[in-house]
């Protein structure tokens, strides 16, 4: 059997690690396609080095662009990409561009479409993600859903016939990656060795691209009796030159993107994590870590039932927020067993033609 991968953004890049090596323990024959929508090293290579994932197959290279013209790029790109594999699957993830130029490109030339990460959703539909995932879901043959809350969504909709419940491949990476780098030194700037620190990521449109907000958010940030490390996504820092805002204001420590395994073992050094991403949000969760969410909802609402990452739509009451006490302790494991890429690949296998 034939699986053909398309990943582009870096959660794709992390999804796809456990999932590949899957594949090759019972020896499915996986091409991978890179789209190319992140492409600076640091956003793509070092996870391909790090999590021992194969070299992509094909390279797209399509680069930034606004929605449309991205997209379109993939698109255009891909039919030929499609006609020489001929796969008896394509393998979408999450809920990206990328994942909705392959989604289109397998259904136009009625290839099986699976979709991992199935049947999450914000509700907010002004979020170009929520529109990747619906209509992700829609197409695809094969929805692969990591919770139980995911599988309800899908219900909802219509889609039960096509739905499973394999658990979280992200909680596959994370464990394996935990065990290793348990040991290993801390990687993060010299201004911080030895203090108390959160781990701070920013990336979302609706944060980074709105000026009033981001300075609000910022300026929450600097103000911080503990220090915050902000690990700055190209967007984030070129919006924050474009408005002549300071990322590294007060007590905000700018650092580049962290490779998986160092960002894996920087939160398990911090007392938190501030974010607006959502794999971090399951991340400290799942490192035990308490998340502060800079979002007015989240897809990962396990993580607020639980106590263990808290909402704050307005920027303003950052400090407040974090000034709450810890959560208490739970060992609930919404998010699966660290088995979930097996089955991935049963399932795929079982259905195939
Ligand atoms: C994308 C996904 C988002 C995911 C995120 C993870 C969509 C709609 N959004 O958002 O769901 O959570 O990836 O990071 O697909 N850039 C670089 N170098 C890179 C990549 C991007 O400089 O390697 C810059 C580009 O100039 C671009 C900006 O970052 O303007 C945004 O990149 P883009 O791929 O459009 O979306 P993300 O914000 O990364």
């Amino acid at each position: 059997m034939k699986i053909l991968s398309v990943v582009g953004a870096r959660p794709q890049f992390v999804k796809l690690a456990p999932v590949a090596t899957a594949m090759r323990v019972v020896g499915v024959e996986h091409v991978i396609v890179h789209t190319g929508q992140h492409y600076d090293v640091s956003m793509s290579d070092v996870f391909f080095r790090d999590l021992g994932i194969p070299a992509p197959d094909v390279h797209l290279a399509v680069g930034s662009g606004s929605h449309g013209r991205q997209t379109g790029a993939m698109l255009a790109g891909m039919d030929a990409v499609l006609e020489e594999h001929r796969p008896d699957w394509v393998l979408v993830y999450g809920d990206t561009n990328s994942t909705l130029a392959g989604t289109l490109s397998a259904v136009k030339m009625h290839i099986p479409l699976a979709h991992l990460e199935a049947g999450l959703r914000s509700f907010n539909r002004r979020m170009p993600e929520e529109h990747n995932r619906v209509l992700t879901d829609h197409a695809a043959d094969l929805c692969l859903a990591p919770t139980e809350v995911a599988m309800r969504h899908l219900a909802a909709e219509g889609l039960t016939d096509r739905s499973l419940l394999v658990g979280d491949v992200m909680t596959d990476v994370l464990f394996s990656v935990r065990a290793r780098v348990a040991d290993e030194p801390v990687a993060v700037p010299a201004e911080l060795d030895g203090h108390d620190f959160r781990v701070a990521t920013l990336h979302r449109a609706e944060n980074t691209d709105d000026e009033h907000r981001l300075r609000a958010i910022v300026e929450s940030l600097s103000g911080l009796p503990v220090p915050t490390l902000l690990l700055a996504h190209p967007r984030l820092r070129a919006r924050a030159h474009d408005f002549g805002i300071d990322l590294g204001a007060g007590s905000v420590v700018v650092a580049d993107p962290l490779p998986y395994p160092q960002l894996v073992r920087a939160i398990l050094a911090s007392t938190g994590v501030i974010t607006d991403s959502g794999g971090l949000q399951k991340e400290a969760f799942l490192l035990r870590r308490p998340c502060t969410t800079v979002r007015t909802e989240t897809e990962w609402v396990e993580t607020v039932e639980l106590g263990w990452n808290t909402l704050v739509p307005d920027p303003a009451d950052l400090g407040q927020a974090l000034a709450t006490p810890p959560p208490p302790p739970t060992d609930a494991a919404p998010y699966g067993d660290g088995a979930a890429a097996g089955r991935v690949v049963a399932a795929m296998l079982e259905r195939a033609g």
